[in-house]
Parts: C-alpha cells; sequence; structure tokens
C-alpha cells in the first residue's frame, strides 16, 4: 500500500474557515491524505486564508516566502502548495503572478474539488478555481469519519448557511462568500447525528448570516434557523446547541422562542451591532437603528432571562462624528455586553463604503478603539465577576492548564479550569466558580467525582455517572 500523503493546514480567520479546513482534510482524506499539524514534514501545504480585514493578503503573500524553504530541492520532497479561503476567492490569479511557489489557488465553494486539483497540481500546472459552481458542494464533500470527529473533541461546527445577501457597505463577505445559501434539513440533521454519534455533545452552527438561514424540509416546506433548531434539539446525545454569526434583523419571533423553550440552546447570543448611532447604522446599510437593536434585545432577554450577548464594533466608519462615537459608547452602557470584538474600520476594495470620502483620520480610529475597548473590557470583567460562588454546567473538552484540571466552557462560553479526573473529559460536569481569572474561570466539581449527565459514545445513550 502506498504510504499516506501528509497535508498540513494553516487556517486564519473565522468559525467558517476552522469548519472549511475539517471538510479539506475530509476531502483529501479519500485522496490519500493525513493531517500533519507541521508543515515540516507536509507534502501539501494549504493556508485557508481570511480576507475580513486590511493588510489580509499582504500577510498571506510575507506568509507564502515563508514557505518558499520547503520548495527548495533540498528537502527531497516535492512540496505543494496551495492557497485556500477568502483571499484566494479575491486575489485569484493575482497570487500566482506575485507567488511563483503556489501551485494552486482554489476558493471556498470549490474544495470538494480539491483532490482532482491536487492531483493536477502535482504534475506541475498552475491552476486557479474560484468560481462559484452551480453544484452544490456539499453534496460532493465527503463525510467526515468517526475517528476524524473523535480526533477534533466533544465540540464541533456545522456550516448550516454560507454567504450573505446583506451587502453591509464595509463587507466583503458578500463577494468572497457569494449568495446566500442554506443546506437542506435532512442534510444537517444527518451530520448532526453522524457528529453525536461520535461522541460530539455540543454543536454550533455556523453561517455568516446564519440566522437568515431558510432551508428546505423533508416536505419541500420552508425551514428557518428557530425551526432547524426544535429538530436538532430532538438528537438524543446532544447537550447543547449555539449558532452564529446573526444579524438583527433576521431574529424572528420563531427563533425567539427557540431561546424561551430549548434549554439546549445555550443562553449566549453573537448579535452584531456594529455602531450604536443611526446615522452610522444607515450609512453602514445594517437596515436597522439603534432603538430596533434596544427593543429585540429587550424581547430576547425577556425570552430566555440570563441571557448574555455578544457583539463586533467597528470604529472609525467614514463619516463617525465624536456625537456617533458617543451613541455607540451609549448603547454599549445601556447593553451590556458579556464579550465583544472590535475593530478599527479597514476600508476594503469594491465595497461601497471604501469609495466615501469622509474616511476617519487613523490616530481619532486609535483613541475611539482604546475607549471602546476599555469599557467592553470592563463589561466582560464584571460579567465573569458575577459568577464567583456560582454554580454552572461545563463541558470538559480538554486537559486544563495545570495537571489535575480539565478545562471546558461555561454555558456563556467562559472557559473554566475545572479541578477533575481526567475520566470526567467529554462530560457535563455540575461545577462551582471558585475564582475569576483575566481570561478563564477556575472551579471545583459540585459534588466530586459526579456528573449529571454523561455521554456514552459507545452506546449513544445518555448515563448518570455513578458517584
Ligand atoms: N473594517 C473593520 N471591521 C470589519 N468587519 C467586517 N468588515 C470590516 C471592515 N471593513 C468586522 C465586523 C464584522 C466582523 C466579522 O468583522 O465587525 O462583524
Ligand atoms: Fe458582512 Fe453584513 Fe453580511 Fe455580516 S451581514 S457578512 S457584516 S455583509
Amino acid at each position: 500500500m502506498n504510504e499516506p500523503k501528509r497535508v498540513f493546514i494553516k487556517t486564519y480567520g473565522c468559525q467558517m474557515n476552522v469548519y472549511d479546513s475539517g471538510r479539506i482534510v475530509d476531502a483529501l482524506g479519500v485522496a490519500g491524505y493525513e493531517e500533519v499539524l507541521s508543515a515540516e514534514t507536509a507534502d501539501l501545504i494549504i493556508l485557508n486564508t481570511c480576507h475580513i480585514r486590511e493588510k489580509a493578503a499582504e500577510k498571506v503573500y510575507s506568509e507564502i516566502g515563508r514557505l518558499r524553504r520547503f520548495k527548495t530541492p533540498e528537502t527531497g520532497r516535492p512540496v505543494t502548495i496551495g492557497i485556500a479561503g477568502c483571499v484566494a476567492q479575491a486575489e485569484g490569479k493575482e497570487i500566482l503572478r506575485r507567488a511563483p511557489e503556489v501551485d494552486f489557488v482554489v476558493g471556498p465553494q470549490n474544495y470538494h474539488r480539491l483532490p482532482a486539483l491536487v492531483h493536477d497540481a502535482g504534475n506541475g500546472r498552475k491552476i486557479v478555481d474560484t468560481d462559484f459552481p452551480a453544484e452544490e458542494k456539499f453534496d460532493h464533500l465527503p463525510k467526515t469519519t468517526a475517528a476524524r470527529i473523535k480526533l477534533r473533541g466533544v465540540t464541533a461546527f456545522l456550516t448550516v448557511q454560507e454567504g450573505c445577501d446583506k451587502f453591509c457597505s464595509f463587507c466583503v463577505v458578500p463577494y468572497t462568500r457569494g449568495a446566500e445559501f442554506s443546506r437542506p434539513v435532512a442534510a444537517i440533521l444527518a451530520e448532526a447525528r453522524d457528529l453525536v454519534a461520535a461522541g460530539v455533545r455540543e454543536i454550533t452552527l455556523l453561517g455568516q448570516n446564519v440566522n437568515a438561514y431558510h432551508g428546505a424540509d423533508a416536505d419541500g416546506s420552508d425551514c428557518n434557523l428557530g425551526a432547524l433548531l426544535y429538530q436538532l434539539a430532538e438528537i438524543d446525545g446532544l447537550a447543547r446547541l449555539r449558532y452564529m454569526t446573526s444579524h438583527p434583523r433576521d431574529m424572528d419571533d420563531r427563533l425567539i422562542a427557540a431561546h424561551r423553550d430549548l434549554d439546549i440552546v445555550m443562553p449566549y447570543l453573537h448579535l452584531p451591532v456594529q455602531s450604536g448611532s443611526d446615522h452610522i447604522l444607515e450609512k453602514m446599510n445594517r437596515r436597522h437603528g439603534r432603538t430596533a437593536y434596544f427593543e429585540l434585545v429587550d424581547k430576547i432577554r425577556e425570552a430566555r432571562p440570563g441571557l448574555a450577548l455578544s457583539s463586533d464594533f467597528i470604529v472609525g466608519f467614514p463619516g463617525e462624528t465624536d456625537a456617533d462615537f458617543e451613541d455607540t459608547m451609549d448603547l454599549i452602557e445601556k447593553v451590556g455586553f458579556a464579550q465583544a470584538y472590535s475593530f478599527k474600520y479597514s476600508p476594503r476594495p469594491g465595497t461601497p463604503a471604501a469609495d466615501i470620502d469622509e474616511q476617519v483620520p487613523e490616530p481619532v480610529k486609535a483613541e475611539r478603539l482604546l475607549r471602546l475597548q476599555s469599557v467592553l473590557g470592563e463589561q466582560t470583567r464584571r460579567f465573569n465577576e458575577s459568577f464567583r460562588g456560582q454554580s454552572m454546567q461545563v463541558l470538559l473538552e480538554k486537559p486544563g492548564r495545570m495537571p489535575g484540571q480539565l478545562v471546558g466552557r461555561s454555558p456563556w462560553l467562559q472557559a473554566v479550569q475545572v479541578d477533575a479526573p481526567e475520566s470526567l473529559l467529554g462530560t457535563l460536569a455540575d461545577v462551582v466558580i471558585e475564582d475569576v481569572g483575566g481570561y478563564s474561570l477556575f472551579a471545583r466539581l459540585a459534588t466530586p467525582g459526579q456528573t449529571s449527565l454523561a455521554w456514552d459514545g459507545e452506546r449513544g445513550l445518555r448515563s448518570e455517572v455513578p458517584a
């Protein structure tokens, strides 16, 4: 038998790319590749790139520069280099022009064609595959094997929707990932069941605009994200569901009801608002104002008390005045976020906002970002601090920082270091928070040696772990 060939993938950017990298490994598995965690021993190196903010392309070119040494004859191996993801989609053949060591460029819609592509590239052909094929890539990507799922642990991403039709004026996603597409319900349920059968306890549904999901149900009717959550909640052995990233305009009543009715849906929601100024929200083409955001947050919190929110913010969007920025600070104060990501506006060529004249000077952006992050950081600190002495359930995912510790996630996505034996890996444990650090909470088991719900991967059943 031939020795397996080795592929190393370096992933940049969002969770969608993390998921895609997994599927790339699945696709290449069929062609006899196995994943390795270092470029040193790889026959094939793939950079799965992100294009959301500035300098992304430049970073990719300098990373390619660092990979150049693997292409020298001294390695004794013919190493193939491929560029995938959103920079690949956006730059296309420009990459081959600027970086001759690259063998192929493949866009996010074309990963199912990778085995053929890699084969051709290995024979010395330079390839760019970045069109948006009519065929559906999910239908052509091989299923993940149980062994590979087990390697990846008890939490998993599952892409249910791709692309975006919103066209926020700052964003490249509608151009790099294309129009919205939702996978059919049956395919999602099947993938979720396979994940759970292989030991996965927590699934995060992914989509660039995940709550715009509207896939075909078994009877051909339209299923939205709320209805999909109710169906997924029926899967025996699945303990937690999350989804991201959502747009405020698509938080419909069914989805909010799912937060009310389903304990399996975690009480944590990433709901980017970007700005607190009506004027800027309009220029961003977000299609809602600040009042609508406040009303929505109230409605969600009423449906699910204790739900925590996270958000993305952009400061220094073209035309943002001091007053606009103060509106954002005011919104943050009023809503209160558990977590947030914030960025300086970065003009993306080809997006409408890049052509607006009133660009905000860099030092102003920097100063606003600092102020915003300091308030958001303080909110995160207060949020975490509020759990001191409280009990909660933690899904124990991996060995922790210290011997005798396991680390897992709280319902609110906090990292929690728990003093617990390795035998509890992969289980949901009831813990008490004893200390709060900068990046993690620290906890002990509520009843040492006992967890409330354990997963028996062999039998596929929930069972109690004896004390
Ligand atoms: N400049 C700055 N931030 C951006 N984001 C998207 N496009 C840009 C841009 N041009 C941020 C948004 C989005 C997150 C994923 O990245 O806040 O929600
Ligand atoms: Fe980009 Fe807006 Fe679509 Fe989000 S909703 S991916 S920010 S265009």
